[in-house]
Formats: C-alpha cells, structure tokens, sequence
C-alpha cells in the first residue's frame, strides 16, 4: 500500500523545505506541486557520483533530480512559462540530463507578463516576490485566467490574450505605482513561444486522471510538497500580508482533483523564525543577534534575493497550524545556526490586552499590538554541524528541541543539523 506525505510549511515560508523534500522524495514512485508558483523557492544539495549539485527550484517538484520518478505540477498550481523554460534549462544543464519525468496538468492557469505588471503597480505595500501571481490568482477567480488547455487553440487563445491584455492595460492606468502599458500581439508571441519551448521537455496531461490511477489503483508512494507557510495562506494567514495561494495541508485535493489521504503531515519550523516581505513579526529581531542569525542561517530569499527578517521561534503559529493541518510530526530545521547564542528564547505565547492568547487573532490591527511571552533557555558553543545522532547533541541543544516538543505536543522527528543533505538527525 502507497503511502501519501505532505511537506508544510509551519512559518512564514523559508522553514528549509527543499531539503527534507529532497530526502522523501527518494522513498516516493512520484512528487507533486499544486498550489504556489514560481513565487516560492525550494533548495536541494545533493551528490551524485561524487559529485555535489546545488539546486534551486521554484516551479518543478523537487524530485526532479531523482531519475525514474515522475512530477507533477498539478491543476492549482500557476505556471510562468518562461520561467519554466529557464528553470528547467539550469537543472537540466546542472545533472548533465539525469532528471526524471515531468508532467503538466491542462487545466493550470498561467501567469501572462502583464501579471507582473500588475503586482508592481498594485502591492507594493504587501513586499510581494513581484512574480505576478496575486493578479494571477485574480484572473483565475475573476474566470479570466488562460489555461494551459487554451494553447491547443491558438486563434481563441489570442482573441483571449489580446482581450486581457486590455483590461491589463486598463489596470495598469489607474494603478498605484506606474507601470508601462503591454502590446497584445508581443504578449501572444511571447506566451506562445514559451509553451512549445516547455512542449519540449514536459508533457501535458490529464493531471487529475494519471494522479487517481497511480494513487488508487497502483497504490503508488506520493509525496506533496507545499510552498510557502501557514502563516502566508490567503484565507487563514496574517491577511491581507499573505500570499494568494491556500498553503494548508487540505488543498492537496483541491489542488489536484483527488481525495487524498494523507499518511503523514510533516510540518517544517525553522529554529529560529524569518518573515520576508512586509507585515507584523512578533519575535523579530533588529539588534545584533538578528543580524547574526541572518549571516549564519544565510538568510537571503531563493527566489528575489531579499535579506529575510530573523527572530527567535514562535510557537503560536504552531499551535494555529496544527489545529488546521494537523500534524503527524514535524522536522526543525537549520539548528546549528544557533550555535553561540548564549541565551535562547522561544515564544510560547502572545499578550494581547492584558490577556494571554495562544492562536494568531484573526484581525490584524490586533495581531500587530501581541506582545510575545518568551521562556528563556541555554544555548551551547559546540559546533553541531553534520551531527546524525541526537545524542551526540550537546545537552542544552537536545533540551531546546524537547522543550519545544513537549510545548507543541508533535513529535519533532527530523532535526536539521547543517546544510548538506545527510546533516539531519532522524528520531524513531
Ligand atoms: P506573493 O506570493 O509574491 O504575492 O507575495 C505575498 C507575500 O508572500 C510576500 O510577503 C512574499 O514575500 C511572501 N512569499 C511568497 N512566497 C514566498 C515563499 O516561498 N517564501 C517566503 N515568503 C513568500
């Protein structure tokens, strides 16, 4: 019987998903993306035959490196051709052609240039990656949005994409920031050059139907790697500072068209927490303990370059989380960043008028007034990189980790100790 894993991001994003992705992926016969787009950014670094590759992936499932498996970028996830095209081309150049299958559901929608556009010159103020993906998700709602179907008929595609273009247009005259207008011939052009470019190297199916048949009727290992975080999901996250993509376990079937039943619901917490983008953080830091944790952790966006914001953990989201996701267990990540810091604090709590709360409150004026309630704990000074064995942890690095066990009540199952693929602890 296949087992079905899914990879939550618990935080804002940045939790160091591509890696313990990476390391399922191997168990599984198949890995899917279904929500996001090249918005998020996934790492990986792996060896193969002696040799280390680092990747980097932002719309392919990460089980692109492992020969034999198939991917799936499902029906919810939104597609930029064009980066498809160069994304697919670095991999591919970087594992000399050893990648695996990679697979299209027809029924995802694109992101078209002027989406870009219209992220610059509307938000702004939400510190987006700029990727356009908000006034994708717009165009999907609004049942404007073109599909990947629609490239199989290029005179209505066209009609399609010189209409929204006008309405783009019409956008982007009346947006906040300018931004130059959009010429719907070259748009066409350059949509369409970018489809038969991923033609090449990706086929485009019946997402829904080939994930039914390998789930339910060959009983096939699936993993399901989400992006971005709890804290950034449209509907549950600190909205309006949130992606525009629902980031929670359950949209794993709204994402591909298929019940699924998830065997294992992995959430990812880094040890310390980082918020890229605008919006209230409670834990952050801006004195010189923050900036080390940044330098450490090498805290820059994957996928804009953008310094993130770094503070210590903050167990709330947590806590918010699971009552939504339900997590089977959880992997804490990029530990040894915090090797040196002589005192470790960890949010347990908020304070928000004179009363203590432990769930994100839903309006955000409240959210931006929570105090955090903070224990206190010991750090070490050994250096723990590449540790395997939780024992040979220092002990006030094992009392950080049951500590923040025994206060989520989720086994913390995989510790990450080091950058490379095989530094993690795996506990039983
Ligand atoms: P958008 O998803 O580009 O619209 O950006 C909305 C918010 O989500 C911004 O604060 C982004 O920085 C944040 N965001 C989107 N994707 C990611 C991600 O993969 N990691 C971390 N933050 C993200």
């Amino acid at each position: 019987m296949g087992k079905n894993k899914a990879v939550i991001g618990t935080q804002w994003g940045d939790e160091g998903k591509g890696k313990i992705i990476d390391w399922l992926s191997e168990d599984a016969d198949g890995i899917v993306r279904f929500q996001g787009a090249n918005n998020a950014g996934h790492s990986a670094i792996i060896t193969l035959e002696g040799i280390t590759h680092s990747l980097k992936y932002n719309l392919i499932p990460s089980g692109y490196a492992h020969h034999g498996k198939w991917n799936l970028m499902a029906a919810g996830e939104m597609i930029d051709l064009a980066h498809l095209v160069k994304e697919q081309k670095l991999v591919f150049n970087e594992l000399e052609g050893r990648v695996g299958e990679l697979l299209l559901d027809l029924r995802a929608c694109v992101t078209i240039p002027y989406h870009i556009g219209l992220d610059k010159a509307n938000n702004a103020h939400i510190g987006t990656t700029n990727r356009g993906v908000g006034p994708a998700h717009e165009d999907r709602a609004g049942r404007r949005a073109i599909r990947i179907l629609d490239f199989e008929n290029p005179e209505t595609l066209k009609q399609k994409i010189i209409e929204n273009t006008l309405h783009a247009n019409h956008l982007l005259l009346i947006g906040k920031n300018h931004v130059e207008q959009y010429d719907p011939n070259k748009v066409f052009d350059e949509v369409m050059e970018a489809y038969q470019k991923v033609k090449g190297f990706t086929k485009i199916i019946d997402g829904k139907r080939f994930l039914a048949e390998r789930v339910n009727v060959d009983n096939q290992t699936v993993l399901f790697e989400l992006s971005q975080g709890y804290m950034l999901d449209n509907i549950l996250g600190t909205f309006p500072m949130v992606t525009s993509s629902r980031t929670i376990a359950s949209e794993v079937t709204a994402g591909t068209g298929v019940y699924i039943e998830l065997d294992n619901r992995i959430g990812v917490v880094k040890a310390y927490t980082t918020r890229v983008g605008n919006g209230h953080f409670t834990t952050e830091l801006t004195d010189d303990i923050g900036r080390r944790i940044q330098e450490v952790g090498k805290e820059v966006g994957t996928t804009t370059g953008r310094t993130r914001r770094c503070g210590w953990v903050d167990l709330v989201p947590i806590y918010d989380g699971d009552i939504t996701n339900k997590y089977t267990e959880l992997n804490l990540t990029k530990l040894d960043v915090l090797t040196g810091i002589p005192t470790i604090k960890v949010c347990t709590a908020y304070e928000l008028d004179g009363s203590k709360i432990e769930f994100i409150p839903p309006n955000l004026s409240d959210y931006e007034r929570v105090k955090p309630v903070y224990i206190e704990l010991p750090g070490w000074t050994q250096d723990i990189t590449g540790v395997r064995d939780f024992d040979k942890l220092p002990q006030n690095a094992q009392r950080y980790v049951d500590k923040i066990e025994n206060l989520v009540n989720i086994p913390i199952r995989y510790i990450g100790t080091g950058p490379e693929r095989n530094d993690m602890i795996i506990r039983n």
